[in-house]
C-alpha cells in the first residue's frame, strides 16, 4: 500500500518537518501529516506544526522512569495518528521494542551521515576527523540497533579542506531536507517494503540505496 498519512517524530528545530510541510503545501507531497510528536516541550518544531494546523503531542522521557512505559505511551500516541509511515526527523530518543513491533516496516529515520559510516551523534566532526572526502545523510528503516537499519536513500556532499562541523552541517541541511521529502514522496508513490532486512520498491529488490540527484529527485 502506498503511504497516505504520516506521523512525524521530532525533538528540536523541526527544519525537516518544515520541509515536509512545505512540500505538502506546494502539492509535491500528497500525504496528510496527521500528527507531530515531540520528545521535548520546547522544541521549535512544535510551533511549526501548530502554525501548519497539524495536531501535536509531547512525550518527555523524564516523566517515565521506566523505559518500557515510555515506549508503550509512545506506541499509543503514534497510533492516534493512524499513520501508514512514521518519520523520525531529528527524534533524539531510542525507539523501544513495543513501537518497533507495533509499527514494523513503517518506521524510517533521517540520519546525518553516509550510513553505515558514523552511526550515533557528532557525525560532522567524526567525518572530518576521519579524513572522509564525502559526507551526507541517509534515510533508513528503524530497527533495534541504533542507525543500523536497511538504508533506503542517501544524499552525498563533498567535504572541503576548510570545513568545520558547523559549515558542513549548514551545507548538508538543505540537501537533507530534499532527501527526506523525496523519500517520503517515494513511499507515497509506490510500495516500499522491508522484510528480513531486504528492501523492495514495488516488488523489486533495492540493491543499493537510492542517491538523490542535484535537483532533489531520485
Ligand atoms: C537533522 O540533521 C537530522 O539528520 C538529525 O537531526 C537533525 C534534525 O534537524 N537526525 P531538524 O530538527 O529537522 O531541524
Amino acid at each position: 500500500m502506498s503511504v497516505r498519512r504520516i506521523t512525524v517524530l521530532i525533538s528540536g528545530g523541526g527544519s525537516n518537518l518544515q520541509a515536509l510541510i512545505d512540500a505538502r503545501d506546494q502539492g509535491r507531497l500528497k500525504v496528510e501529516i496527521s500528527l507531530v510528536i515531540s520528545s521535548r516541550a520546547d522544541a521549535f518544531g512544535l510551533e511549526r506544526a501548530r502554525k501548519a494546523g497539524i495536531p501535536t503531542s509531547i512525550l518527555q522521557q523524564d516523566e517515565f522512569p521506566r523505559r518500557a512505559d515510555y515506549d508503550r505511551k509512545l506506541a499509543e500516541l503514534i497510533a492516534v495518528g493512524s499513520p501508514d509511515l512514521v518519520v523520525l526527523a531529528g527524534f533524539m530518543r531510542i525507539v523501544g521494542p513495543e513501537v518497533l513491533q507495533r509499527f514494523a516496516g513503517k518506521l524510517i529515520n533521517l540520519h546525518p551521515s553516509l550510513l553505515p559510516l558514523h552511526r550515533g551523534t557528532n557525525t560532522y566532526e567524526r567525518a572530518i576527523k576521519s579524513g572522509d572526502t564525502e559526507h551526507g545523510a541517509s534515510v533508513h528503516f528503524v530497527t533495534a540497533d541504533l542507525d543500523a537499519g536497511p538504508v533506503i536513500s542517501q544524499v552525498r556532499i563533498p567535504i572541503d579542506a576548510q570545513d568545520q562541523p558547523a559549515t558542513l552541517a549548514a551545507r548538508l541541511s538543505p540537501r537533507e531536507h530534499q532527501l527526506l521529502v523525496a523519500t517520503v514522496e517515494l513511499f507515497s508513490h509506490c510500495p516500499v517494503e522491508c522484510t528480513h532486512g531486504v528492501i523492495t520498491l514495488d516488488g523489486e529488490t533495492l540493491k543499493q540505496p537510492l542517491v538523490l540527484d542535484p535537483n532533489g529527485f531520485f
